[in-house]
């Protein structure tokens, strides 16, 4: 165990020191003002009671609904002293800080038949499960700006086990809630918070900018059903670090927009900056898409340690979303136990009904993927492009896969172009151009 470690632990220095691209220093805080909050309020002032079964809705409303109203000059934060509070769900307002203590932890009741339903993104034009509305997520934000929520490692705990047999048993009626979600809002910081057993996705920020997510940690069981940790939707200047995320699903996944939806809306998302990620997934480790109607470019991610993965890396889209995939730099990921390093895909995710069009072929180009180290894994890679729309400018740079014994598999490539240096196993011939080396160089 402690060779394991001081292995880790070199490692992990030499890919530092190795990588010229990224700096493992750098850190998104200050990015969005963090002010103080001269005002404070504990949710006992409310009547709230810790006692884990007394239903604190009304506490929460009355509270929140107080720092709306009297508008005090710097925000109010809301204390949430130690203790388990029931609660159904609500929604924050402006200039706040919802602030859970140590041993703090707001949960979600389980009544799923009284959950409020609230109309379809107009990017994805339904449910994303199920056509119609969807339930409200479990903590919500609506054109919002300046909220933070913080604290001392407390919990949000969706209690989503109910919610993953209803989807394992066929019985939902609409989309399950996400625990988080902030929709048009800005200025947001969520960091030093502990989300637990979300419903549906953990953190949805979709239309929004500025927005910092760190040091948070997210949990749920390796077999609930879409519990991704992170989504930013067509949304920009979002940057999420320093933060370990474990689920039954991606553990960031950025999107813009489902199919004619998305299309139509036409929400990029863009400059999205994910470093030191560390986690765990039966699915990706960094995910785009596979909703990119309404474009995703700029992104970089960096210093992603995964281990027991289905994939490292998936970018992944589908005919019929339109949009594109452009300008994406990952770097420095390792990786232990996947059964993919690397995927791109352009045939992932299903449509919102049948009136996508066909024709709409999104536009994949300029992936760069550099210094990624993966052990036992099964296949290295697969980048396979469409037909009508090969995917170009893809560039690997610094790669090993290493894979597990005897089930060994090289690169699977299809409808792609691009360049490769230094990269093991031998990549697929469509990635060995001449010139390569230039190309990679000098576009990290
Ligand atoms: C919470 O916000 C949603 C979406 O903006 C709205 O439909 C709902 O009425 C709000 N609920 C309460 C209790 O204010
Ligand atoms: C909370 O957890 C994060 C992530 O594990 C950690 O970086 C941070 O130091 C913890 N903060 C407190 C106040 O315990
Ligand atoms: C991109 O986002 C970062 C925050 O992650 C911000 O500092 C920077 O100014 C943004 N760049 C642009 C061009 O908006």
């Amino acid at each position: 165990m402690w060779r394991l470690s001081v292995s880790i632990f070199l490692f992990s220095c030499l890919a530092v020191s190795s990588s010229s691209f990224g700096d493992s220093e750098a850190t998104c805080s200050g990015i969005v003002p963090l002010r103080y909050r001269y005002d404070k309020i504990s949710i006992t002032d409310f009547g709230g009671v810790g006692d884990g079964r007394t239903v604190n809705t009304k506490a929460f409303r009355a509270a929140i609904y107080r720092i709306q109203h009297l508008k005090r000059r710097g925000g109010t934060l809301l204390y949430i002293p130690p203790g388990v509070y029931l609660t159904e769900s609500f929604n924050l307002t402006s200039h706040m800080t919802l602030y859970l203590a140590k041993g703090a932890v707001i949960r979600a009741v389980q009544d799923t038949w009284n959950w409020p339903l609230i109309d379809p993104l107009p990017s994805y034009g339904r449910g994303r499960e199920l056509p119609g509305g969807r339930y409200m997520s479990f903590i919500h934000g609506d054109g919002l700006r300046d909220v933070v929520i913080t604290g001392q490692n407390g919990t949000i705990d969706g209690q989503g086990e109910v919610w993953w047999n209803m989807w394992r048993s066929r019985t939902l009626k609409y989309t399950r809630p996400n625990l988080i979600e902030f929709k048009d809002s800005k200025e947001i910081i969520i960091s030093n918070v502990i989300f637990q057993n979300s419903p549906f996705w953990n953190i949805h920020p979709v239309y929004c900018s500025n927005v910092v997510i760190h040091h948070v940690t997210i949990l749920a069981p390796q077999d609930s059903p879409n519990t991704d940790g992170i989504d930013p939707d067509s949304s920009y200047n979002v940057c999420i670090e320093d933060s370990y995320i474990s689920t039954g699903d991606d553990l960031v996944a950025i999107k813009s927009g489902w199919d004619q939806y998305g299309i139509a809306y036409g929400r990029p998302s863009s400059n999205i900056t994910i470093r030191r990620i560390t986690g765990s997934s039966p699915f990706a480790g960094i995910a785009i898409g596979s909703e990119t109607s309404g474009g995703i470019k700029n992104i970089i991610a960096e210093h992603i340690t995964l281990s027991n993965m289905g994939v490292g890396v998936n970018i992944k889209t589908n005919i019929g979303r339109g949009g594109y995939i452009k300008n994406i730099k990952i770097s420095d990921v390792y990786v232990d136990t996947a059964k993919y390093g690397i995927k791109i895909a352009g045939d992932t995710g299903d449509h919102p009904d049948e009136n996508y069009n066909p024709n709409a072929l999104p536009v994949v180009k300029g992936i760069h993927i550099k210094n990624v180290w993966g052990v036992n894994v099964r296949n290295a890679g697969s980048i396979q492009g469409l037909k009508g729309s090969p995917f170009t400018g893809i560039c690997l740079s610094e790669i090993n896969l290493h894979g597990s014994l005897n089930s060994y598999k090289t690169w699977k490539c299809s409808d792609v172009s691009g360049t490769s240096l230094k990269v093991s196993p031998w990549p697929c011939s469509e990635l060995r151009t001449t010139g390569g080396s230039n190309l990679c160089s000098s576009t990290f």
